[in-house]
């Protein structure tokens, strides 16, 4: 099974760039257009929240005109940029979203269990795991304890050392964290909201960023780090089931690159 994550897509309606900079419509364009080419294709696509610039009604439909034309089919989570219930409404044939309440939910049918959380607040940037959300996803994680599990939610439960992104990061991660130790089937966690490729071990699974289509955070370690972003070359998350049942992750990078080239000869001598 092949799973590619697309996050932080940030659409805007009326041809607006993003911070009067970034075509993020075009972006995803070429995101869809490549996850589509890819051979073999993935099985499902995972969409990690901020699809949407400001969350309104126009921007959801110009972003689903867009995810609609994704070959296989794909879940979404919200971000802190999206609305809730604008984005319930936009997906309302998206059976696996509930009806009402937080945006979350798991996927059975394939050999990956695929969990969606709700990680947002409304109105804040920051993102939380409250009791409730807990419950439901130690109840959910207790139902099927064998299947190679990946959960995907926006806010990452980990810091990252990019300050101004971390003080916004998912609170209550300690009581997350110690749900998940008790959950091995949970072999990796994918967020978004930091718009880079970033991975760490965390309570025994990986927890992993995704990489944006359009634009990345700039890379600043320093405590004081400006707010800023930067155009590096854009990609998506892929992550695989190998034969032995481990969740593998990867990058595909989004553009046109030289090759592949062969590394042998056609009588099978290394090319010198
Ligand atoms: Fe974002």
């Amino acid at each position: 099974m092949i799973i590619a994550q697309i996050t932080d897509t940030h659409i805007k309606s009326d041809g607006r760039l993003a911070y009067r900079k970034v075509d993020t419509m075009a972006c995803l364009k070429a995101c869809v257009d490549h996850l589509n080419a890819l051979a073999p294709a993935p099985d499902v696509v995972v969409m990690s929240g901020d699809m949407t610039d400001f969350g309104t009604a126009d921007e959801y439909t110009i972003a689903r005109s867009l995810l609609d034309r994704l070959a296989m089919p794909y879940f979404v989570v919200p971000g802190n940029h999206d609305a809730r219930d604008a984005m319930r409404t936009a997906f309302s044939d998206h059976s696996y979203l509930p009806a009402d309440g937080f945006l979350h939910y798991a996927v059975e049918d394939y050999p990956v269990r695929l969990i969606g959380l709700d990680s947002t607040l409304p109105g804040q940037p920051y993102g939380e795991m409250c009791d409730a959300r807990l419950t439901w996803l130690g109840e959910t994680l207790d139902e099927e304890t064998r299947k190679p599990t990946l959960l995907f939610m926006h806010h990452p439960p980990f810091l990252t050392g990019v300050a101004h992104m971390d003080r916004q990061n998912c609170r209550n991660a300690k009581a997350m964290g110690a749900l998940i130790e008790r959950h091995t089937q949970v072999q990796m966690i994918l967020c978004g909201h930091v718009h880079r490729p970033a991975q760490t071990l965390w309570h025994g699974t990986l927890a992993c960023i995704g990489p944006s289509p359009s634009h990345a955070v700039a890379l600043d370690l320093s405590p004081d780090g400006p707010p800023a972003f930067i155009q590096e070359p854009p990609a998506c998350r892929i992550v695989h089931l190998t034969e032995d049942k481990r969740l593998v992750a990867d990058l595909t990078y989004i553009g046109s690159f030289d090759g592949p080239h062969p590394f042998f000869n056609a009588d099978g001598s290394l090319i010198d």
